[in-house]
């Protein structure tokens, strides 16, 4: 890892809130962003539509080692355009669907593996914000700042039902509840880089706390440790 280039890395469950303070902090920073469970999510879909099986892991590894990625980014400095094998995925990434095949996918390894150093690639200068579940354990363990974002799981479930009930898609609170705890444990339990904080993490509880006063506090915390804010 480039010490020169500071590194944020932000882990945390399903719907803690991750994706909206990582895009928000990057872009106040003008840093880089990169959405590691989008990765996880781009093998579980380009296997589905190659007729890969979730439970073959040499396969799933080898499409993840090759994966045909692009993410575009966009002059008005909104989310980037993501674009598998030359076609835009944005939306067929983010169903339920797709984030529980993600979920087994990424409990796999050789998989985790295979996109180890795509990840690593990401981090240029200026600077980098890491967004996932291992970023601060296993991806970038000498990252300048950590911060282990959480939240009830009860506050998750809503804050999903509300997103995709914004986006028009049709939920059921009860199922989202269930679907999340599950994935939580998954996601906890597996045996390679299991969801836990890094042992130099900064946890941070968004039960109760805005959008923007989680910004906030990360930005606060950014502009105290690193070096190159402060020039
Ligand atoms: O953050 P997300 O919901 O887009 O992630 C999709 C799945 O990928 C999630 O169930 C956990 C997994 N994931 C992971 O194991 N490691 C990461 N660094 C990021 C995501």
């Amino acid at each position: 890892m480039n010490a020169d280039i500071p590194v944020l890395t932000i882990d945390g469950p399903s719907g803690s809130g991750k994706g909206t303070i990582c895009a928000l902090v990057a872009r106040e920073l003008g840093w880089h962003l990169l959405d590691s469970g989008a990765l996880y999510r781009l093998v579980a879909l380009g296997a589905s539509r190659h007729d890969i099986d979730l439970a073959n892991e040499a396969a799933l590894a080898e499409y993840a080692a090759g994966l045909d990625v692009c993410f575009e980014l966009q002059a008005d400095g909104s989310a980037p355009r993501i674009l598998l094998e030359g076609e835009t995925v944005g939306d067929a990434i983010r169903t339920e669907a797709c984030g529980n095949a993600a979920s087994k996918v990424a409990a796999l390894g050789s998989v985790r593996e295979s996109l180890l150093q795509r990840q690593r690639d990401f981090q240029q200068p200026p600077g980098l914000v890491a967004d996932g579940r291992d970023m601060g354990t296993v991806v970038f363990p000498q990252a300048g700042v950590k911060i282990f974002l959480t939240a009830s799981v009860d506050e998750r479930a809503q804050r999903r039902y509300k997103q995709l009930k914004d986006k028009g898609i049709s939920a059921n609170l009860p199922d989202l509840l269930t679907e999340i705890a599950e994935r939580d444990d998954r996601d906890a339990q597996r045996s390679v880089s299991p969801l836990k904080p890094a042992a130099d993490a900064v946890m941070l509880d968004t039960t109760s706390l805005t959008i923007i006063e989680v910004r906030d506090k990360v930005l606060g915390l950014c502009r105290e440790r690193f070096e190159q804010l402060r020039q």
